[in-house]
């Protein structure tokens, strides 16, 4: 891995210029906060639901102390090179109302970074983002309810953007940052404006049943599809060939019994080959 922290030197996040790149788009009720060191920006919003409107809050940290990823992961969030951040929305649904949701987080995150940097990304059921094959990036979203909100939605995305060079040392699986395959050289600003530019409109317009308009976009950048995969939960475990995903962003599998739907587990692709 080169070490590209040297070559995308920023001068750290900043509210105003994380504003300027939304595209054009006027958010005057997108609060904005960028914290230097935080345990977890999701965590932060979770224990701020307590008392404050969450609803529009983005929250951006320059490290975690203890970032988060799925399953109760780690997320690897070394100072001031990547992108973690949380944003609260209120979307009035149920928690069930909200399948997909997460993949298509993935979908407009994959979107913008080929748009704005020619990044060709491809997700990994559920949540995880990948370049050239390894993990770049992850989606966590983390639900919680306040009496006098309802249910919030936190979404929370960690990306490599430029790891240094010792950075990446403890992620325990093949990882990449996203400098070390653009063209140009990365702003975290931009691309924060950017990423909340593109996550603000979906979750504004998310409603039941959603997903099958992203059903498609997904399955442009499925990283398993037609991989022999097998699906862990918990003590059970599910084989076979991945088959995309279905209208509410369960992993199609076509087992020996048939085509099963699955909504939940951790999926390892077996081969490298396509069948
Ligand atoms: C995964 O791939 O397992 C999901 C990783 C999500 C990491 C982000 S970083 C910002 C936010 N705060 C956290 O603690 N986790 C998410």
């Amino acid at each position: 891995m080169v070490d590209t922290s040297e070559m995308h030197k920023d001068d750290g996040l900043s509210g105003a210029a994380i504003r300027a790149n939304l595209g054009g788009l006027e958010l005057p009720n997108l609060r904005i906060e960028v914290e230097g060191e935080i345990d977890s920006t999701n965590a932060a919003l979770k224990r701020r639901a307590v008392s404050e409107d969450l609803h529009g809050l983005a929250l951006f940290a320059e490290t975690q102390t203890a970032g988060r990823g799925r399953l109760g992961r780690p997320w690897v969030s070394p100072p001031k090179c990547n992108i973690y951040m949380s944003l609260g929305w209120r979307t009035g649904l149920e928690p069930l109302e909200l399948a997909g949701l997460s993949l298509a987080v993935g979908c407009v995150i994959g979107d913008t970074l080929e748009c704005e940097w020619g990044l060709n990304i491809q997700l990994k059921w559920p949540n995880d983002l990948y370049l050239v094959g390894k993990k770049c990036g992850g989606v966590l979203i983390d639900l919680v309810h306040s009496a006098n909100q309802g249910w919030i939605v936190v979404v929370g995305v960690g990306i490599n953007v430029a790891m240094p060079g010792t950075g990446g040392n403890d992620i325990d699986q093949p990882w990449t940052d996203l400098a070390s395959h653009a063209d140009v050289s990365l702003s975290r600003n931009a691309l924060a404006g950017q990423l909340l530019g593109a996550l603000v409109p979906l979750l504004s317009g998310w409603r039941v049943n959603s997903f099958s308009q992203w059903q498609e976009s997904w399955c442009r950048r499925d990283l398993m599809a037609g991989h022999q995969i097998s699906v862990q939960q918990g003590q059970h475990t599910i084989s076979g060939r991945a088959e995309g995903v279905d209208p509410l962003g369960a992993l199609r599998v076509a087992t020996q019994t048939g085509l099963v739907a699955v909504q939940s587990g951790e999926a390892s692709m077996l081969r490298s080959t396509k069948l």
